[in-house]
């Protein structure tokens, strides 16, 4: 097959980009009134605006005969039927069918897994419904009021987002806490707040041997055993893991084991039980509603066309900007106080998925692939890092999610942030020139000289793109959509580079450089070390002596 940057529809891009970078968006904008229109579309109660973006109707022509070419509609058929896409690890990836109704099949080794999915949501249903309406009741006979999921990584960013996202219908009487870090501050910080007597630990892990999860759950064991003065543990601790062996060999009886499977990637597994804090929080009736609308967006992103396509047209602004203008980074901004940790899950799915330099097939790729993603909720990063995207040389694309309407909300409050959030979108791409920041300063701001040295630093280039992501409100269902939208969109990406997007070599390589590092922590210095590891660990060895 013709390597990527060699396909004509690659080569037509390189050209076209030469074409399009000197244009503005501002100028599109006064010549085209019905840009707007043009360039959003609406799915369910979530509008997409990427009018904001240094494109034309041709160039979106062109992304989609790149897609095409890369055989995404293949690749996305391949997705849902549970093709091993996950080619090292020799399996499928099969989020989507967490969400698909009673009534689909989808069949792995020749057997259909969604009775399996829907049997487990059952459980999930019984157990909630007790532990809410108090007749899961703790050993010392009070009901459970604190639960604390103990994971790391998709064990932890997808519930800690989703508890915080739909915080507005959880049940009062009920608190959720995370403990994801080894760092014993984190497990103090928690347990301060904890009655042992009415609380429920949840232990996330999909292969019950993340060192983490593992070590805080020992832990966390021995504390209740010693608190409550019992060795039983069954009404305080749940597990939800694809090795159900081990969780029995922690100590944890059968009926409280929630099933996961190897076919659900750690960072897509907020849909399975590991979303069990949020089902325990919002209810059963909540969790399905959120299931529901990643469904709607899975249904959305089979069937429309790739023009049409939500997350195939965010993917694929994305590959224009990062394989077409060299861009690394890309923000995610969340107008809303509940979704401020939509940006660290999307950072795992994003990063853990694309960050990869081989092919499918093992070939080196010399382009960029997944970029860096950061930000921080407006108007919180307004006031921190967005000097940078305004005035910075990086070329950064942006996704504001704006939230219509929340509850309980203060009504001039809530037109600053959208205000704002529709400003900070507006100077990215108008920007200031020089002749406009001239002219804004009366003449007590200086002589002549120092007016136009100023206006200098006050020009701000603009040009730079943006999404606007627009719910009409952060219902469990909108919350669902949104993310399968990023997860959709990071698959088209993926698909197009043809990368394996659902393994993480990467990460296992940390993990197997550990143990011998953690035994010269502890123990003689056994093992050959370079010589920063090797002074480091000597470092600290003595500051622990002296203290
Ligand atoms: O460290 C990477 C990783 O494997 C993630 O992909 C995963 O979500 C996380 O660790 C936690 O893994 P587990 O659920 O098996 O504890």
């Amino acid at each position: 097959m013709t390597k990527l940057t060699e396909q004509a529809e690659w080569q037509a891009l390189l050209a076209h980009q030469k074409i399009i970078a000197p244009y503005r968006m501002q100028d599109w904008f006064i010549d085209d009134p019905e840009r707007f229109s043009r360039f959003s579309l609406a799915v369910g109660e979530i509008l997409l605006d990427y009018s904001k973006n240094r494109v034309t109707e041709e160039t979106i022509q062109l992304l989609n005969q790149l897609a095409n070419a890369a055989g995404l509609h293949e690749k996305i058929n391949g997705l849902f039927s549970g093709e091993a896409l996950n080619r090292t690890e020799k399996r499928p990836a099969l989020h989507t069918a967490l969400r698909a109704p009673e009534t689909n099949a989808v069949f792995v080794n020749g057997q259909n897994i969604i009775p399996t999915v829907h049997a487990t949501l059952k459980k999930m249903r019984q157990f909630s419904d007790k532990l809410r309406n108090k007749t899961w009741i703790g050993v010392t006979g009070k009901p459970i009021r604190d639960i604390v999921n103990i994971g790391i990584g998709g064990s932890h960013l997808g519930p800690l987002m989703a508890v915080s996202a739909l915080a507005d219908y959880a049940q009062e009487d009920m608190h959720c806490h995370f403990i994801s870090n080894i760092d014993s501050a984190h497990l103090h910080a928690v347990l301060k707040q904890l009655n042992p007597e009415s609380t429920l630990f949840i232990i996330s892990s999909k292969s019950f041997t993340t060192l983490e999860t593992m070590t805080n759950a020992e832990t966390l064991k021995h504390w209740l055993q010693n608190q409550l003065k019992t060795q039983d543990i069954s009404k305080h601790f749940i597990a939800v893991t694809a090795a159900s062996e081990k969780a029995l060999a922690f100590g944890i009886p059968k009926e409280n084991i929630f099933e996961l499977w190897d076919w659900v990637g750690g960072r897509y597994s907020i849909w399975s039980a590991i979303g069990l804090p949020l089902a325990l929080m919002v209810g059963m009736d909540n969790f399905s509603q959120f299931l529901a609308g990643a469904h709607a967006m899975d249904q959305h992103f089979q069937q429309a066309e790739f023009i049409h396509n939500m997350p195939v047209l965010l993917g694929l602004l994305g590959i224009w900007y990062i394989n077409f203008f060299g861009t690394s980074h890309h923000a995610i901004v969340p107008y809303s106080h509940p979704l401020h940790y939509l940006r660290s899950h999307i950072q795992q799915l994003d990063m853990e998925s694309n960050g990869k330099n081989v092919t499918q097939d093992g070939e080196p790729i010399h382009f960029l692939t997944g970029p860096v993603i950061l930000g921080e909720q407006g108007c919180n990063g307004q006031h921190a890092f967005h000097q940078l995207f305004h005035q910075g040389n990086h070329l950064i694309p942006v996704d504001f999610i704006l939230v219509g309407k929340g509850k309980d909300e203060l009504e001039h409050h809530h037109s600053i942030l959208i205000g704002s959030g529709l400003s900070q979108a507006k100077a990215l791409m108008q920007g200031r020139t020089y002749a406009e920041a001239f002219a804004e300063l009366s003449v007590e701001k200086g002589t002549l000289e120092e007016r136009e040295q100023l206006a200098k630093h006050k020009t701000v280039a603009g040009n730079k793109p943006s999404n606007l992501i627009f719910l009409d409100r952060l219902t469990p269902y909108n919350l669902g959509s949104l993310i399968a939208l990023y997860e959709h969109k990071i698959f088209v990406q993926g698909a197009i580079w043809d990368i394996n997007s659902f393994d993480q070599w990467g990460v296992e390589l940390g993990k197997d450089l550990l143990p011998p590092i953690l035994n010269d922590l502890n123990a003689q210095n056994k093992t050959s070390h370079d010589s920063s590891t090797k002074g480091l660990i000597q470092h600290y060895k003595t500051l622990r002596k002296k203290s």
